[in-house]
């Protein structure tokens, strides 16, 4: 099933999709997650900020699975879950979209996206003529200029890998995106892409946690943002409820605007 077919008429925007609370993660001396609370709501962009070594990436990768959390609750629509690896994540509707657009290139596309969860006939061989035909419709619809998909894909554009990731978090069904720096390896007219990419999913009721250095990105595309420093939470705030100037205060000297309410929803 196709992520844009499915239902979200049924998603209750009015509860939190994800809850993490009090998450801590230390590498050898390093508290790289030092006690964050954050939530995510159906619907939503929460922009990710802080200087680089903040925790944005560790936070987000305890999330995905990809980390153990020290200690903290992961909460997934009001339940507690133990994420422990990337599948257990997959299975909670998460999908991850890295910086480095994560891909094996010496594979195509088609076996990009559907890699580690290949269609298989009853036969018990790769379904190769119906992952290339659902391939092939996903890909369209991010980019009717992709048509390449049978190459390795380290002879892409980076737009094209881009939608290959992408691809992947949309076939799945995912409901929760994280998005680490999606548009760092791209051009203007890609990220245009990506930007419009992310309104679409918002309207299908997928949460986004959006890490960008982009000012503009996020105050395009974000409800809320959180701003981290030295693994710990600055605060969190709807976008609209604070200026460019207050953002960067958080993020160079962790100052919290005066005089402004920290908002736990959007
Ligand atoms: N796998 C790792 N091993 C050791 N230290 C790590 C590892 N990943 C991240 N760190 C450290 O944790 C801190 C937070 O890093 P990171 O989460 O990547 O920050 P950000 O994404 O905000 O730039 C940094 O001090 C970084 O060096
Ligand atoms: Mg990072």
């Amino acid at each position: 099933m196709l992520g844009w077919d499915s239902e979200m008429n049924s998603i209750d925007t009015t509860k939190p999709l994800v809850e993490l609370r009090d998450i801590r993660k230390a590498f050898g001396g390093v508290q790289a997650v030092d006690g964050v609370s954050v939530n995510l709501y159906p619907g939503e962009v929460v922009a990710l900020l802080g200087h680089n070594g903040a925790g944005k990436s560790t936070l987000m990768k305890m999330l995905a699975g990809a980390y153990a959390i020290d200690s903290g609750e992961t909460l997934i629509a009001g339940e507690k879950v133990q994420i422990r690896t990337p599948s257990e994540a997959q299975a909670q509707g998460i999908e991850t979209i890295y910086q480095t657009l994560a891909l094996a290139d010496n594979l195509d596309s088609v076996s990009n996206l559907f890699l580690g969860r290949e269609k298989l006939t009853r036969w018990n061989t790769l379904d190769d003529h119906f992952m290339e035909g659902q391939a092939r419709k996903v890909f369209q619809r991010l980019n009717k200029n992709f048509t390449n998909i049978r190459v390795p894909v380290r002879r892409l554009s980076g737009g094209q890998r881009q939608v290959v990731a992408i691809s992947r978090a949309l076939y799945f069904n995912a409901r929760i995106l994280i998005m680490d720096e999606p548009c760092a390896a791209l051009g203007p007219e890609e990220t245009a892409m990506v930007g419009g990419l992310v309104k679409q999913l918002k309207a299908d009721g997928v949460g986004i946690f959006l890490i960008t250095h982009d000012m503009p990105d996020v105050f395009a595309l974000s409800d809320r943002l959180a701003v981290m420093k030295n693994g710990k939470l600055v605060g969190t705030y709807r976008t609209t409820d604070v200026t460019e100037d207050e953002v960067l205060g958080m993020i160079i000297a962790g100052k919290r605007p005066a005089g402004k309410a920290q908002a736990e929803h959007p």
